[in-house]
C-alpha cells in the first residue's frame, strides 16, 4: 500500500510548503483477450487498485524534476531543451509521454512531482502504463490543459514505442486510464470504444499469481510475435482481400485457409483468431453470470497462448496446471505479454483460503520459487484525489 501522508511529508521536506495536487493511475489484469490489442482485436481487462501516485506541483521554468520513492532517485529533464531521446530508465516513461503530448500541441508547465508504486514492476500488470497515465494525468492538470482519457492513453502508448522500444497495443494505456470499479471493461482496439461490463463478485474472485519470473525476451519477442501477425495478413490477403487485420478473419475462414500459412505464421495466426471468438464468449458469459464458462474459456485461452502463441514459460504453465487441480478453481491462464509475470484465475469465494495455500506449497516445490498471490478487486482509472 501507498502511504499518502508520507509521500506528502517526503514532498514538503523537498519542495517547502506549497500544496502539492494528488493523481493516482492503477496497473490492470487482462482477464481475457492477450495479444489481441495490436491486431485490431478484442480485450476484456480490469484495472486493479495496485497503483502509482503522484504528487505534483508546478514550476516558474519548464523543467519537470521527478522523485521516484520506489528507486529513491531523482532525475529531471527540461521541456525547453531538445530530448536526449531513450535513455533506458524508468525516466524514458514519464519524458516520453511528456514529450508526446507537447507534440501534439500540448504546452505543459515545469512540475516537481513525486512518486509511487506499489504496481510489481516486471509482473505483466502495467506498472509502465500506471507510471505514463499518471504522470501525464499530472502534469497535464497542473497545465490547465484539457485532455480527454483516450487522447492519454494514446499518448502513453507512442511514448512506449519510442522512447522504451516495445510495440505495444492500447489495452494498458486505454485500461489505466478509463476503467471503472467493480467492472471490467471491454475495449475494442480497432474503433477504441469500450464498454464497461458489470462483474458480479458475490460468489467468485479474481486471484492473481505473480510466479517472480521475469523473462529478459520479453520486449523482442513482443515485436517478432507482432511481425509474424502482420505477416498472417499479408498472406491471408490471396483468399481474403479485404483484410487489414486478423481482427477482420473469423474462425471459418481461417479454418478454410489455414494449410496455406507457413508455421510459425499459421499458429500465431490461430491463437489471435480463436481468442478474438473467447473474449466476445467471455463478455456473454460474465453477463450471463455463467461463471463455469468463463473459466473454460480463460483455460483454453492459456493453452493456446502455451501451445500456439508460445509466448508462455513453465513457471506460469505450472501455476495454471496447479490451479487447473484445486477444487473451486474455474479458470486460470497466463495474462499479459508472457513469458513471466503472472496468471490470472477465477475462484470460488469459499475457497480463497485453499486457493493460496495449495498453489504457495505446491509452486514452491515445484519452482522453488515463491509465489505471490493475492485477490484482486476492479478499481476505478486514472483519476485526481482531492487532499
Ligand atoms: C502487453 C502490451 C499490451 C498487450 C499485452 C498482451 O501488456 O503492452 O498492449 O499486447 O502485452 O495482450
Amino acid at each position: 500500500m501507498v502511504d499518502v501522508e508520507k509521500l506528502r511529508r517526503v514532498f514538503v521536506e523537498m519542495h517547502g510548503d506549497v500544496e502539492p495536487r494528488l493523481f493516482r493511475a492503477p496497473g490492470r489484469v487482462n482477464l481475457i483477450g492477450e495479444h489481441t490489442d495490436y491486431n485490431d482485436g478484442f480485450v476484456l481487462p480490469m484495472a486493479i487498485e495496485q497503483s502509482t501516485f503522484v504528487l505534483a506541483a508546478p514550476r516558474a521554468d519548464r523543467r519537470v524534476s521527478v522523485r521516484s520513492l520506489n528507486f529513491n532517485k531523482t532525475a529531471e529533464f527540461d521541456l525547453d531543451e531538445a530530448e536526449e531521446g531513450k535513455r533506458g530508465v524508468w525516466l524514458d516513461y514519464v519524458e516520453g509521454v511528456a514529450r508526446v503530448l507537447e507534440r501534439e500541441g500540448a504546452r505543459l508547465t515545469g512540475a516537481n512531482l513525486m512518486l509511487q508504486s506499489d504496481v510489481p514492476e516486471g509482473a505483466g500488470l502495467s506498472s509502465s502504463a500506471a507510471l505514463e497515465i499518471s504522470t501525464g494525468l499530472a502534469l497535464t492538470s497542473l497545465s490547465g490543459v484539457e485532455i480527454d482519457p483516450i487522447t492519454l492513453a494514446l499518448a502513453g502508448q507512442k511514448a512506449e514505442h519510442e522512447y522504451v522500444g516495445t510495440k505495444s497495443g492500447i489495452m494498458d494505456q486505454y485500461t489505466s486510464a478509463l476503467a471503472r470499479k467493480n467492472h471490467a471493461l471491454l475495449i475494442d482496439c480497432r474503433t477504441l470504444e469500450a464498454v464497461h461490463v458489470p462483474l458480479d463478485d458475490s460468489g467468485v474472485v479474481i486471484m492473481i499469481c505473480n510466479s517472480n519470473v521475469r523473462h529478459a525476451l520479453a520486449s523482442s519477442e513482443y515485436n517478432t510475435r507482432r511481425a509474424e501477425c502482420e505477416r498472417g495478413v499479408e498472406l491471408l490477403r490471396r483468399f481474403l482481400p479485404n483484410i487489414k487485420a486478423l481482427r477482420d478473419v473469423s474462425v471459418r475462414e481461417l479454418e478454410a485457409y489455414e494449410e496455406s500459412l507457413p508455421e510459425p505464421i499459421r499458429q500465431r495466426c490461430r491463437h489471435v483468431v480463436t481468442e478474438n471468438d473467447r473474449t466476445l464468449e467471455a463478455v456473454e458469459a460474465l453477463r450471463q453470470k455463467d461463471f463455469q464458462k468463463m473459466g473454460r474459456l480463460m483455460f483454453e485461452s492459456h493453452e493456446s497462448l502455451r501451445a500456439d502463441y508460445e509466448v508462455s514459460c513453465k513457471e506460469l504453465d505450472a501455476l495454471v496446471e496447479i490451479a487447473g487441480r484445486i477444487e473451486g478453481v474455474l479458470g486460470a491462464r497466463m495474462t499479459g505479454g508472457g513469458f513471466g509475470g503472472c496468471t490470472v484465475n477465477l475462484v470460488a469465494r469459499d475457497q480463497v483460503a485453499r486457493f493460496r495455500e495449495i498453489i504457495a506449497r505446491e509452486y514452491r516445490q515445484r519452482t522453488k520459487l515463491n509465489a505471490d498471490i493475492y485477490v484482486a478487486k476492479a478499481s476505478d482509472g486514472a483519476e485526481e484525489i482531492r487532499i
